[in-house]
């Protein structure tokens, strides 16, 4: 089977072609096309949602073309149409699912919609077909922390998530304290590796608590006290800073996965979402196993599939059996686990 993926969930327009080897089930990614509206952010210092979506208009045709270019006849090859239905902004959700719509009535073919988070778990399984269940599944993104128990692809429970700011938004909140472009994680790890000494020792709020959820809001405000108290950072500041804020989000998001990892016996844990390109905290993940002598194996997906991509909205249709016609699918940007 052949899958066209589509996502337009906030400020990437994606389109990938996947396909899944019926004998092992191995799913293989065939072109992985992203277009990304981030330089025009950063010069705000973040999303604007009307902006973005009149970007995921200029470059949602371009892509999904850029994408067809691995198939002879995509429209004979294509079996399915996945898309993002949400959640997101609902500007750029629209264009996806709109675009994904018209596909299905021109060329026959059944759309799955897909749930951008579920997504992210899925990124694991593409060209990876030996993660074992119950698995524990941990998505750090821009907007979103979340723990999962995956019992297997069709028991999927939500065990906890963030109060407030997402683990993402942590390190971007930080980031325009310190005066960093937007989005500021991957320049806080560079900067953070430079250093060696958590001399901050910032808040790991809610670490003991007696529930999967996370609290990063305060963060920022710990981070902000420091500042005004340096009053002009230096770049030795600004490393130290770094990799404090580092060090506290990354002890949080560890211990409550493996709290939960412990509990539930997971023979995987699943990394997804832009936080988890994080070198370190794969790194931390990987020492953690060691420590603790689990017998679960760690899956993190390469790093361009950990940030918003299509192929993960393709992966995650492959285990999806909701086919729809294109007069049944919305947008719904408040989508979240049910
Ligand atoms: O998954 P994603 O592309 O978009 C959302 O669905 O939100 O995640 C983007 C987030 C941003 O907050 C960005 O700062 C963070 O992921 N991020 C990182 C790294 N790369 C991206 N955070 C820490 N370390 C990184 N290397
Ligand atoms: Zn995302």
């Amino acid at each position: 089977m052949t899958i066209l993926g589509i996502e337009t969930s906030c400020d990437e327009t994606a389109a990938a072609i996947l396909r899944i080897n019926e004998n092992d089930k191995k799913i293989e990614l065939l072109s992985n096309v992203i277009a990304t509206s981030l330089a025009l952010h950063a010069k705000t210092g973040g999303i604007i949602p009307e902006v973005a979506a009149r970007e995921q208009l200029k470059f949602i045709i371009p892509v999904i073309e850029e994408s067809f270019k691995v198939l002879k006849n995509p429209k004979e090859e294509i079996d399915a149409i996945a898309v993002t239905v949400g959640p997101g902004l609902i500007g750029s959700l629209l264009v996806g699912v709109e675009t994904a719509r018209t596909f299905s009535y021109i060329w026959k073919k059944p759309i799955i919609p897909v749930n951008h988070l579920f997504g992210h778990i899925y990124a694991n399984f593409i060209n990876e077909n030996s993660i074992q269940f119950p698995a524990i599944a941990l998505i750090v993104s821009g907007g979103h922390t979340d723990l999962v128990l995956m019992k297997n692809h069709h028991e999927i429970k939500w065990l906890g998530g963030t109060r407030d700011d997402a683990a993402g938004e942590a390190f971007d909140k930080t980031g325009r304290l310190l005066n960093l472009p937007y989005p500021a994680g991957p320049l806080i790890e560079k900067l953070a590796s430079t250093a060696t000494k958590d001399i901050y020792h910032f808040p790991r709020p809610i670490i003991g608590s007696d529930d999967f959820d996370f609290s990063f809001s305060g963060l920022k405000t710990a981070v902000l006290r420091e500042v005004k108290k340096i009053k002009m950072p230096n770049d030795n500041d600004i490393k130290n800073i770094s990799f404090s804020l580092q060090q506290a989000i990354f002890a949080v998001l560890i211990k409550k996965t493996f709290k939960a990892v412990r509990k539930y016996n997971a023979k995987s844990i699943l990394l997804g979402g832009g936080v988890a390109a994080n070198q370190t905290l794969r790194e931390k993940f990987e020492q953690e196993i060691k420590n603790q002598n689990i017998g679960a194996t760690l899956f993190v997906p390469a790093k361009n599939l950990c940030t918003d991509n299509a192929a993960m909205i393709a992966a995650a249709a492959f285990f999806n059996p909701d086919r729809a016609d294109w007069r049944k699918i919305s947008a719904n940007p408040e989508l979240y686990f049910d």
